[in-house]
């Protein structure tokens, strides 16, 4: 089943129309040898080699020696890596020593007008989770390949429960699990799906949800975010005030290009699920757009011998996601992490971009949010056993490491470690024209 799961990642069934190539959004929640189990398996193997040499050594030595005797000097030399109590315990020290490094650097973020932030504390994220974690046990989508994993799931579900809208709107069902998550979170409030596949024909081939309540611009009905008259499909929904509507954007567009559709249409909160961290992904996103040198933990240095050089480096080893100054900066220099492109719509049209540009797009950006709230991870890597992105470069995570307790308390210990693999700083804003 995983093997078939792992094949068949090489063509995501995206965007829209078959066969193509789907970028980095593939194998979102694939399931990987665990961070800890790479080390191990290093550790194990030197271990082992020490083991062999003295083994020799005493075989040579003691040939005549009773058998039980080398086995139990045997359990005392080598101590087993897959023992919990070493397991932990390495694995701590491993952690301690890189979890600061991107401290120093920073990360970025988006700055807002007024500096407003969100409304909902970690006690309100805690709360939540336990009430989010028996919902999810129930998804019809079990495996949801290329989809949203946990992390998102329940970002999208906490803050639509929160939010409370009148009209919820998403770009990008692919199979329908974020429409089903938005779903639980508003039994009763109405759905506008685009996508340019209807979910519906999934369910020939497996599991996928299709809502009863929700209008679907998909298949034949399929319109752009950017084409929709949105003037005249919210008043066909009953709806007037523009602020009572939820935009959730999972469709691996531009990201400036859709806060300026959404910004035109009038909408006011928008959710982006891939706000992809510099140097990744395939699309431009909030993330690369604020990451500029005046914000604190911003903009980088392409400079070989540079400390950031070193800490990506070090890090790249650990957390498949992680960056190394070669791939930040490119051939060209391009320091500025999106190398020169904005990339758009799963990495298949991409523009060309000035520095400049850039530079002014951040500008834009920061004059349009009122707030930008990243969602932080869901628990610390050593809990949730997650190897790809790198912890340093998120916020703190709602479980912090070593709160095992909490985390089997509440239920995550029965998920997969797939599903808390993708995991990419999904985003809330809060949106109003400039103040010119
Ligand atoms: C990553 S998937 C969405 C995953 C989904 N939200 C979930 O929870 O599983 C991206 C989806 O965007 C769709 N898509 C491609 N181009 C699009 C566009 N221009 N507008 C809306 N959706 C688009 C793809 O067909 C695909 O279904
Ligand atoms: C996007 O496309 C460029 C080439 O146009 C390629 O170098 C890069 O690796 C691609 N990135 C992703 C995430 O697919
Ligand atoms: C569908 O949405 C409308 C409008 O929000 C609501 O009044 C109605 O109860 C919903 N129907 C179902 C079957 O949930």
């Amino acid at each position: 089943m995983q093997e078939s799961m792992l094949s068949s990642r090489r063509s995501p069934p995206f965007p829209g129309e078959e066969g193509q190539e789907g970028g980095d959004d593939e194998s979102k929640t694939r399931k990987n040898a665990s961070f800890g189990a790479r080390v191990f398996v290093s550790a194990r193997s030197a271990l082992s080699g020490q083991c062999a040499a003295i083994s020799i050594f005493l075989f040579l030595l003691f040939v005549s020696v009773a058998s039980f005797v080398l086995s139990r000097s045997f359990s005392a030399v080598c101590v087993s890596p897959y023992d919990p109590s070493t397991r932990a315990l390495l694995f701590r020290a491993t952690l301690d020593g890189l979890a600061s490094d991107f401290g120093s650097l920073g990360v970025p973020w988006c700055r807002s007008k007024q500096g407003k932030t969100v409304e909902w504390t970690r006690k309100d994220l805690l709360k939540g989770l336990e009430e989010f974690v028996p919902i999810y046990e129930t998804r019809p989508i079990k495996n949801n390949m290329y989809g949203m994993g946990f992390d998102h799931s329940f970002g999208l579900w906490f803050m639509a429960r929160w939010l409370k809208p009148d009209l919820m709107i998403e770009s990008g069902a692919f199979k329908g699990h974020s429409t089903w998550v938005l779903r639980q979170a508003m039994p009763e409030t109405r759905i506008i799906s685009l996508s340019p596949r209807h979910p519906g024909k999934y369910l020939k081939k497996g599991p996928a949800y299709v809502d009863q309540n929700c209008t679907y611009f998909a298949g034949k009905e399929f319109v752009d975010f950017g084409s929709v008259d949105w003037g005249n499909a919210i008043k066909k929904h009953g709806i007037s005030d523009l602020s009572r509507v939820l935009v959730f954007f999972d469709d691996h567009q531009n990201e400036l290009k859709r806060l300026k559709e959404a910004l035109n249409a009038g909408f006011q909160h928008l959710i982006f699920e891939d706000n992809y961290d510099t140097g990744t992904g395939d699309h431009y996103s909030l993330r690369q757009i604020c990451d500029q040198y005046y914000i604190r933990g911003g903009g980088h240095s392409c400079f070989i011998g540079s400390d950031e050089a070193r800490i990506r480096m070090k890090r790249k080893k650990f957390w498949e996601k992680a960056v190394d100054r070669d791939e930040l900066c490119g051939s060209g220099e391009n320091w500025w992490g999106v190398q020169g492109y904005m990339r758009d719509n799963f990495n298949h049209s991409n523009k060309a971009i000035s520095y400049e540009e850039h530079f002014q797009n951040s500008r834009f950006v920061e004059s349009v949010l009122d707030v930008y709230w990243e969602l932080p991870p869901v628990a610390g890597p050593s809990l949730t056993h997650q190897t790809r992105y790198d912890p340093a470069r998120a916020s703190d995570p709602i479980i912090e490491d070593g709160r095992f307790g909490l985390f089997q308390r509440l239920g995550l210990t029965k998920f997969e470690t797939s599903v808390f693999n993708g995991y990419t700083q999904m985003v809330y804003l809060q949106v109003s024209p400039p103040t010119s």
